[in-house]
């Protein structure tokens, strides 16, 4: 039996009605990417205000690994919710934010001693582990990368690439920070091709330490192991290790951003792990916490450790529900054995994606890590990014029941963050509609191009 099930037109009315209250009260920033309100969430399935349902491709932006209320994150919540809400960690601490350190410390790659820190969001997490980076190497600048995102603090906003809707208009920026090509591989800036290039964009480095900034002069890289908000960016195997032996050789720390590519998005907890690198400094959120605000930086004990009392921390950072949650998700993520769910489900998509890319010009590349898949739409040159294609995409796939978000610094990559808990039935039902609408839009796509040619 299908899982989508649409009663009215989308948005419906009740949807309408309270998007219009939002209109009058909250502000456009705060950007509405489908106009439908949910009612209720369950496994990889939204209900609607007006009892539509959709299959959820988005996870609220790769949040929701295990699940909209997983069994287990839900049963941890009810039990802490009878007990205590806050007291903050640093006036009367608990059990669970230990626990959590500790099982952090022991899944991290590496066999170095670890400790963690919790926050609220991955942009207040980046910005400790640039703080902690900062005092334990004394030293000021960071080399972030193209098309990178980090988040919308004042910091992580300067450490992100893509300028609109980010960055124009905040201006000034934070100093000290240097930003490089990426391995991205499909739109390479220095034009080569991977492996003849013998990561050339990696061994650059040495030539920024000399034309921009000194080696010595840097604290750290920050990375994400797979480019996220960026387009679903993997880059070759070989090339994480190639970063981190130039920070290893001039003593700068290599922070992983694992925000939006941890807790089994890529079919395994972190993905460095496919890298076989260990950071000093591992970045989280999103999907630790099954669908509560937490933030943590874990990292080599000796760095964690460098900073004073008072130093690191805040009110909220490591809520006692935050935490209970995530402990719930790092059971219900080995229980469920989703990492090696996420690897069948990537396989699942890149196999309908390939031919999708055969069929019609409109997919120009297929790529990604595990189940975190992207496709990225081209023009009818091939080449050319096609952000109207790929919003129409989305659109198209919302008004038949399929919730997703886009990605990509052109906006032209249409990624899948659907919970890992998401069955082989419904992800099918879900890549039925996108290649409808695909082809509906490989058809346009290619009259426009015939009308060009006569007119
Ligand atoms: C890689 C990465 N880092 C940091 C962030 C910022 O996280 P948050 O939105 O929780 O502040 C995001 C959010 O999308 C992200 O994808």
């Amino acid at each position: 039996m299908a899982t989508i099930h649409l009663k009215t037109s989308i948005p419906g009315p009740r949807s309408k009605a309270l998007s219009a209250r939002r209109a009058n009260s909250v502000p456009r920033g705060v950007s509405e990417i489908t106009p439908v309100f949910v009612s209720q969430a369950d496994g990889a399935v939204i209900e609607d205000v007006d009892g539509n349902r959709f299959l959820d491709l988005a996870g609220g932006i790769g949040c929701l690994n295990v699940g909209h209320r997983a069994p287990e994150v839900v049963a941890a919540l009810h039990d802490q919710v009878d007990r205590h809400l806050h007291t903050c960690f640093m006036v009367t601490p608990y059990e669970s934010y230990v626990k959590l350190a500790e099982k952090l410390n022991q899944l991290a790659p590496g066999k170095t001693p670890k400790k963690t820190l919790f926050l609220n969001s991955g942009a207040e997490a980046v910005e400790n582990a640039i703080k902690i980076a900062r005092a334990y190497t004394k030293r000021p600048a960071v080399i972030c990368f193209e098309d990178a995102f980090h988040g919308r603090t004042q910091l992580t906003m300067s450490l992100t690439s893509k300028t609109h809707p980010y960055k124009a208009g905040f201006e000034p920026f934070a100093g000290d920070i240097y930003r490089v090509p990426f391995a991205h591989c499909y739109r390479c800036s220095y034009s080569l091709k991977y492996p003849e290039c013998a990561l050339h964009c990696a061994h650059h480095l040495e030539d920024t330490f000399k034309r921009v900034v000194a080696a010595e002069s840097v604290a750290a890289i920050i990375v994400e192991p797979v480019l996220g908000e960026g387009g679903f960016i993997a880059p070759p195997l070989d090339w994480l290790r190639a970063i981190h032996e130039i920070c290893r050789k001039h003593g700068i720390l290599l922070i992983a951003d694992e925000v939006q590519t941890g807790f089994g998005r890529t079919g395994k907890i972190f993905a460095c792990e496919h890298y076989g690198v260990e950071p000093d400094l591992i970045v989280t959120a999103k999907s630790l916490s099954g669908g509560l605000p937490l933030g943590g930086v874990t990292g080599r004990a000796e760095i964690m450790d460098h900073t004073g009392p008072g130093s690191l921390g805040g009110t909220f950072g490591g809520n006692p529900l935050a935490c209970e949650a995530a402990i719930a998700v790092l059971d219900a993520l080995d229980h469920g054995d989703l990492c090696n769910r996420a690897v069948l489900l990537g396989q699942r998509f890149r196999n309908r994606a390939l031919g999708w890319k055969k069929r019609f010009g409109l997919v120009g590349d297929v790529r990604g890590l595990g189940a975190m898949q992207a496709i990225e739409l081209v023009g009818v040159d091939g080449r050319t990014p096609n952000a109207e294609a790929t919003k129409a995409l989305a659109q198209y796939c919302l008004e038949h029941g399929v919730i997703l978000v886009t990605a990509g610094s052109y906006g032209n990559v249409v990624r899948i963050l659907m919970p890992l808990v998401i069955t082989d039935a419904q992800m099918d039902e879900a890549l039925d509609v996108m290649e409808v609408g695909l082809a509906a839009l490989a058809g346009a796509e290619t009259r426009t191009a015939e009308h060009a040619v006569v007119s």
